[in-house]
């Protein structure tokens, strides 16, 4: 198995106009998505077509872009306060992956680095960011992947839930890169994939990466993973992150939590992969993390079957914090960072 059959492109700047694969529709179809206009990439956001807290914040990067293009006729005072607007429109899309605000304070300070110039070069500007946002991920990524499975043992069983590769980056993934990484290392691994309900991001699409790339796996439900993990048949899970507190604590995609709680009960080492722009360090600790809530539809109906009774009441959160002390390290592009966590995430950026 090659290297270069894990070549997902999640997204792509084309000329004039950004293209990502409409994630709502696979597996049954590959649908590209040509956005446009910032209010499209809003929605596209908000609807999960592009997902994953890296590619939410290239998205967002390029959207940035597309919203700034058409200001025009205006001094640097005026380009400032559309640029700010811009961004606190953008960052509401969806409120839990910080990379989505890093990426969009990353171009507000070039803006800023830049305002004797003329408008139209600034404007060049903020799309160069949003390409080298774009680069920098995909390096990150397979940094991430190549750092992470150095702790993969020859042969593994594998559990990681929700979708975490090149559809939810640049390219590669996080934990799904690391997975990938030891399965071109010609190791000998299982991955037990996690439906993650509500949205499956597990059955639809990282069913789909793993497929594409030939790398063994099996879907599992998520109640699932108790059983496994008791049975012997789990050696280590790994998973992403949207947020990371500056003490470790660690926000994902809901069931994570349950996962760290049943790891750590059966001795299992628990990874969580990420690259530094999800990172949080003015954040102390979990509880200040804003979790996201979805709309209620989401858990009452199948696609669009409908499952459970109407009118009731419904409460979904789309993500959980696993404690820090739940997780036995972090796989970062700058290697594996274990605890204590407050000193060694802080270090990361000195
Ligand atoms: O709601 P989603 O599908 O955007 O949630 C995604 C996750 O929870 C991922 O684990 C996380 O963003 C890391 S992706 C590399």
């Amino acid at each position: 198995m090659t290297e270069t059959r894990q070549a997902v492109k999640s997204i792509e700047w084309r000329e004039d106009h950004v293209r990502i694969i409409d994630q709502t529709f696979l597996p049954s179809r590959t649908v590209y998505c040509d956005i446009r206009d910032i209010g499209q990439m809003w929605d596209a956001i908000k609807k999960l077509k592009v997902r994953g807290a890296p590619a939410i914040g290239i998205a967002a990067a390029y959207a940035f872009y597309l919203g700034i293009r058409d200001v025009r006729d205006i001094s640097y005072p005026g380009f400032r306060i559309e640029a700010d607007r811009i961004a606190e429109y953008l960052a509401s899309s969806r409120p839990t992956a910080v990379n989505l605000k890093w990426a969009l304070d990353r171009i507000l300070v070039t803006i800023h680095a830049l305002k004797d110039k003329p408008i139209e070069e600034i404007k060049a500007k903020v799309l160069e960011v949003a390409k080298t946002i774009h680069q920098e991920d995909i390096r990150t990524c397979k940094q991430i992947g190549l750092n992470g499975q150095e702790l993969v043992p020859k042969k593994a069983n594998i559990l990681t839930h929700c979708n975490t590769g090149g559809l939810a980056t640049g390219q590669y993934g996080t934990a799904l890169s690391m997975i990938f990484h030891a399965h071109f290392a010609g190791k000998k691994i299982n991955v037990w994939v996690d439906e993650t309900r509500p949205l499956l991001q597990g059955a639809r699409l990282t069913a789909w990466e793993l497929n594409e790339a030939e790398v063994p796996f099996k879907l599992v439900i998520d109640s699932a993973s108790g059983h496994l993990m008791k049975s012997g048949l789990v050696d280590l899970v790994v998973v992403g992150t949207d947020r990371v507190a500056a003490n470790g604590d660690t926000a994902n995609k809901i069931g994570t939590y349950n996962l760290s709680v049943l790891a750590k009960a059966h001795g299992i080492p628990f990874y969580v992969a990420l690259p530094l722009s999800t990172i949080d360090l003015n954040l102390e600790h979990g509880d200040l993390i804003p979790i996201e809530e979805r709309d209620g539809d989401e858990i009452t109906h199948f696609g669009s079957t409908r499952m459970a009774p109407k009118k009731i009441q419904t409460f979904n959160p789309a993500f959980d914090v696993t404690p820090a002390e739940n997780i036995t390290a972090f796989i970062t592009e700058k290697g594996i960072i274990r605890p204590p966590f407050k000193e060694n995430l802080r270090k990361l950026f000195e």
